[in-house]
């Protein structure tokens, strides 16, 4: 079961005859629920085109009120427009991150705990993690590990990995941890040493906070009075981009971080806070689902104005 699923669908608050996007459509798991909760129309993107099957399912069910595209979110204007829309009337719902079908599968790379290429593209287009490891300098290494993934060995697994790579070619997830296991011996228990070094790679290789900047700016644009977004990160820096631009957008304060997208002169507040407090997963959610301990739900609403 996805990640929020129940909290996600209550705050996008589904209603009958609108528009809405789910922007991560993953095994559709929220898709399914938005289609089940009123008499909508549902547009669904991922930019990863193995999940076209679990796609087509959904589409023989609910025929006309379901579309799919494969593409990134951050072409949401440009794809609404060719589904002949520039509004969206009921609001936009976005699951951050990889799945778990994604994680699962040892060939897509994302996993530490099975061995497959080092790969990590959602698309299955682009430059894979491996070759990212190869286009970089021990300076632009360590900076990603540190940017993206908070670790503190940053530095030191990054050196690691300058140094071993062209001893012996760098082209398995378990290859890599091995050599982050060189640095990190004796780290905590509770997490692998090669948690924050895969979700750092990750982050780089998809360029995830790119597109996330891409949609806030274009849901902004798009939504009518009375939709809302919906966003559900996973870890902090995410997290922090949405924060910021949810603060920005309803005029609680001005986004003077230059790293973080800036919202094109809003001269009238549009939006209003739904939630103040980030909606976190309930306790029985987080035990029976350790990716959830990480998750936070945000929520604002276009004013009608
Ligand atoms: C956490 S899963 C979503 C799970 C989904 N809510 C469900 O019910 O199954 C995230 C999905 O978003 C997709 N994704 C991540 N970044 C994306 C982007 N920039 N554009 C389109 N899809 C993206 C991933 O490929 C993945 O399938």
């Amino acid at each position: 079961m996805p990640v929020m699923m129940k909290e996600a669908i209550e705050a996008l608050n589904v209603r009958n005859n609108l528009d809405y996007i789910d922007a991560t459509f993953g095994g559709g798991g929220y898709s399914e629920e938005i289609l089940k909760k009123a008499d909508c129309n549902l547009l669904s993107i991922d930019k990863d085109p193995t999940v076209k099957n679990y796609a087509k399912k959904l589409k023989v069910k609910y025929k006309k009120r379901f579309t799919f595209v494969n593409d990134d979110f951050e072409n949401l204007e440009s794809i609404i427009k060719e589904n002949n829309k520039t509004l969206i009337s009921g609001g936009i719902v976005a699951d951050l991150g990889v799945s778990s079908f994604q994680l699962d599968n040892a060939e897509r790379g994302f996993s530490f705990n099975k061995d497959g290429p080092l790969d990590m593209r959602m698309s299955g287009k682009g430059t894979t993690a491996q070759e990212l490891i190869y286009s970089l300098d021990e300076k632009g290494l360590a900076k990603i590990l540190w940017e993206y993934g908070d670790e503190e060995k940053s530095k030191a697994i990054a050196k690691m990995i300058i140094k071993e790579r062209n001893k012996e070619v760098l082209d398995t997830t378990l290859k890599l941890v091995k050599l982050i296991k060189r640095v990190k011996k004796s780290d905590n228990k509770k997490k692998h040493p090669a948690t924050k070094s895969f979700q750092a790679l990750r982050i780089a290789t998809n360029q995830e906070f790119k597109s996330l900047e891409k949609l806030l700016m274009i849901s902004e644009k798009i939504l009518s009075p009375g939709a809302r977004l919906v966003l559900i990160t996973f870890h902090s820096l995410e997290d922090r981009i949405v924060k910021f631009f949810f603060n920005e957008i309803t005029g609680k304060q001005e986004n003077l971080n230059r790293h973080l997208p800036q919202v094109i002169k809003i001269k009238k507040v549009k939006f209003k806070v739904i939630s103040k407090k980030p909606i976190l997963p309930s306790s029985n959610e987080i035990k029976s689902n350790r990716r959830a301990r990480s998750a936070k739900l945000r929520v604002v609403e276009r004013m009608v104005i």
